[in-house]
């Protein structure tokens, strides 16, 4: 087996899981790619599927970097580096994302994406903890080198805020009584790994609710996650940076997982789309906040039956794509030149 074959103390190679299958791949290059001599940037690499499509697209002067929290993406990313010059990856978060571009020596790009949520190498490492179909550690963190994994989160969060993590994270019906079985039992030293806690979430809904059409532990998997990783924050911090980083005419395309995921996207570049927040009853705006963005896709972008057919992963992805306007189509649009709302 070659050096880069292994992938650390689990003794897993690269090849022992599937390769993640990138979504929407031809859908989300067509919405960010304008020109192929432009500058992109990348900002979930994971295991580079829908960059290496996009650098496909792009002619010998174009280039991209490419982010990402995960250090095991990033080396996965440094290889794609050595193959191919127009291409940088940085190891940085959504929130570190200006910095990024400053540290490249770009002011401002041609396109940019984003494919929220995590990598089915992430997924499908048991050691990684982010799965009950896979038993492993409480972990589920993405950046192992900085965040606080979840056992550490879980022996310190109190039953109330859990409850709140639970219900707005993951839309948990039964918040209340998972959040009270997940602390009991820490308290009794009975949980351990994912197992454990896909054990207690099945046992602590009621019982007509254990054979649904998704695991009872679907929603409180991905509510911690999103916890452990302060997702909506990295979201928050995330697209309004991207959208600051934009050239006129740049494309940003946001493909989510999940309803929360997607109602966070579709408001963020909504307050960059209607930005005035007048009384509706003024008829002329006064706080002279102008728009930024404009929609291209306002209705979501879904996967076709193929896709789903092809990559059972795809099936709740929905992408929304949006536009930097001009300084002058900003003007335009916010009714600066009539002075009407
Ligand atoms: C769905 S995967 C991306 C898959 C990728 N498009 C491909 O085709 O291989 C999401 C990736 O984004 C990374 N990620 C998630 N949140 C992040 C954040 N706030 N900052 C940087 N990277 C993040 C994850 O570590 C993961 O590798």
């Amino acid at each position: 087996m070659g050096e880069l074959e292994r992938s650390g103390a689990s003794g897993h190679t690269e090849h022992d899981y599937p390769e993640h299958i990138p979504v929407l791949r031809e859908p989300f290059i067509d919405a960010i790619l304008s020109d192929p001599d432009g500058r992109y940037l990348d900002c979930t690499f994971g295991r580079g599927g829908h960059s290496r499509a996009l650098l496909a697209r792009l002619s010998p002067r174009g280039r991209l970097l490419a982010l990402d929290r995960d250090p095991e993406a990033v080396a996965a990313g440094e290889k794609l580096a050595q193959s191919d010059p127009r291409f940088t990856i940085i190891h940085a978060e959504f929130a570190e994302l200006g910095e990024a571009l400053a540290q490249q020596g770009w002011a401002q790009v041609s396109g940019i994406g984003f494919d929220l949520g995590v990598s089915s190498p992430q997924v499908d490492r048991a050691e990684r903890g982010f799965s009950f179909s896979h038993d492993g550690p409480l972990d589920m963190r993405m950046n192992s080198e900085h965040d606080m994994p979840l056992a550490q989160k879980l022996a310190r969060v109190s039953e109330r805020e859990l409850v709140t993590v639970l219900r707005s994270f993951g839309d948990e019906r039964y918040a209340q009584r998972i959040a009270r079985a997940i602390l009991k039992a820490q308290r009794e030293d009975r949980l351990h790994s994912t197992a454990d806690l896909e054990n207690i979430c099945f046992h602590a809904v009621p019982k007509g609710a254990r054979h649904g059409k998704t695991h009872p532990a679907t929603r409180t998997f991905q509510a911690l996650r999103i916890w452990v990783n302060g997702e909506m924050d990295q979201i928050d911090a995330g697209i309004h940076a991207a959208i600051d980083h934009l050239q006129p005419g740049g494309k940003l395309a946001v493909i989510s997982f999940h309803s929360g995921e997607d109602r966070r996207v579709r408001d963020l570049i909504e307050s960059h789309v209607h930005p005035c927040v007048c009384p509706p009853q003024l008829p002329v705006c006064m706080c002279g906040k102008q728009p930024t963005m404009r929609w291209l896709q306002k209705k979501p972008i879904r996967p076709s039956a193929a896709e789903v057919a092809e990559n059972p992963r795809s099936r709740s992805s929905l992408m929304r794509v949006a536009e930097r306007l001009s300084a002058a189509e900003s003007a335009r649009l916010a009714g600066y030149s009539g002075g009407l709302r």
